[in-house]
């Protein structure tokens, strides 16, 4: 028997998934698998028994991935799963920023006992008037999951659509309309787009990619809108290109007090994946990841460990080697096995950062003593038997 615990509620679309022999607990201590969406991992213990942390979205700074990898518990994300929600409201934040949508239904709420509303509208309107997206540039600034939903739709709406992603992977690139213009150099798309969306992960790199330096590049007028992370862009610094009129409208969906306090932001509360349809495609694609590593042993979509698949095991056994990405390794576990007289029908190794992840399929079911000998090989973090 299998035992899930979950950290925050996750659909039952999803966890009806898990096979017969899963139970959820409510108990952490006795979990083997972890499925949360944003509740802090940081201070947890992680335990000897918990094997692997489903994160049911995208982003993962609520996770210590390296403490983990360092305890053999692999984390996985469900990339993709929630891009067309966060896609649907990054489009209505660009239309909320054309017009003054916003002030418009304030202004509605604000006449409600006005018997002559209708002829005042007529009157008032005009402030709340804009412009049409149709025919100009956007800027997408990372072209993964949701920033090449984002792109290929505002090309629908005649829009001439930048992008610019220096690592976009092979399937994104696929993924990518022939009619986004390829752009090699952010500042291009901070020079001469009327609309600029960042969909970058939040790292060391990107902290604070929007500044005063690339405010100061941008069209007067400017629409920036941030549906990635808040510390994406510098709070102050836009504050400041806001009250000089350099940006016309922030749309973030991450308040906080001091995007909170600016008169010209459009703040939404972190509503991007908060669709009935992301998170069960969130529920689904992490219990699926989960099975298929519990089950088979097989790592798709980890943010800690490499991506490795074997299938399902035809073999009498198949062992899970999580270690340090050091040499000698596949040495010391092929001779430990050579030597206990162990033959390995199958193996994959991967690596990724300074984790790795040997895969072997055995002739044998090894003996106690021998996954002994390898938990003891210096550079190893855990050793498994899925089978
Ligand atoms: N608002 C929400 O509710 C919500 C929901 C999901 C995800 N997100 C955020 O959106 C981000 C993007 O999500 P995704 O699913 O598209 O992720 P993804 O991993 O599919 O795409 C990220 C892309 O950014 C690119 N990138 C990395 N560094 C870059 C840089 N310096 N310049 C340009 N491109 C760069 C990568 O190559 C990748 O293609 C997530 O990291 C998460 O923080 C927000």
């Amino acid at each position: 028997m299998k035992k899930i615990h979950c950290l925050n509620p996750i659909a039952a679309c999803g966890t009806d998934l898990f096979p017969a022999d899963y139970e959820l607990t409510d108990n952490f201590a006795e979990a083997d698998g972890v499925l949360v969406r944003s509740a802090s991992m940081h201070e947890m213990e992680l335990l000897e028994g918990l094997l692997a942390v489903g994160r049911a979205g995208a982003g993962v700074n609520n996770i210590p991935l390296d403490a983990c990898a360092e305890a053999g518990v692999v984390v996985f994300n469900t990339p993709g799963a929630n891009a067309n929600g966060v896609k649907e409201l990054v489009i209505a934040g660009m239309l909320l920023a054309s017009r003054d949508i916003v002030g418009g239904i304030g202004w509605c709420k604000a006449n409600a006992e006005d018997e002559g509303i209708a002829k005042a509208a007529e009157k008032s309107k005009k402030a709340f008037a804009g412009c049409e997206v149709k025919g100009k540039k956007l800027g997408v600034i990372g072209l993964g999951a949701i920033g090449a939903e984002v792109a290929n739709a505002a090309t629908h709406l005649g829009m001439e659509v930048y992008g610019y992603d220096p690592f976009i992977s092979v399937n994104a690139a696929w993924r990518l309309s022939r009619n986004v213009k390829h752009i090699t150099n952010a500042d291009t798309i901070f020079q001469e787009c009327d609309y600029i969306t960042v969909h970058v992960p939040l790292m060391d790199s990107t902290k604070h990619m929007i500044n005063k330096e690339k405010l100061d590049m941008m069209k007067d007028g400017v629409v920036v809108l941030n549906f990635a992370r808040d510390t994406l862009v510098n709070d102050d610094d836009m504050a400041a290109a806001l009250a000089s009129g350099k940006v016309a409208r922030y749309v973030s969906d991450f308040p906080n007090p001091k995007v909170a306090h600016m008169d010209k932001a459009i703040l939404i509360p972190h509503l991007g994946a908060s669709t009935k349809e992301s998170e069960d495609n969130c529920a689904v694609m992490a219990v699926q990841e989960m099975t298929d590593y519990l089950e088979n042993g097989n790592i798709r979509n980890s943010v800690n460990y490499p991506a490795c698949d074997m299938g399902v095991c035809q073999a009498e056994s198949r062992i899970a080697v999580l270690h340090l990405n050091i040499p000698n390794m596949i040495g010391q576990i092929t001779g430990i096995l050579a030597e206990q007289g162990v033959n390995i029908s199958d193996m994959t190794n991967k690596s990724r950062d300074k984790y790795a992840y040997t895969l072997l399929d055995l002739e044998h079911r090894p003996e106690a003593m021998t996954i002994q000998k390898l938990n003891g090989i210096k550079g190893v973090l855990r050793v498994r038997v899925v089978k």
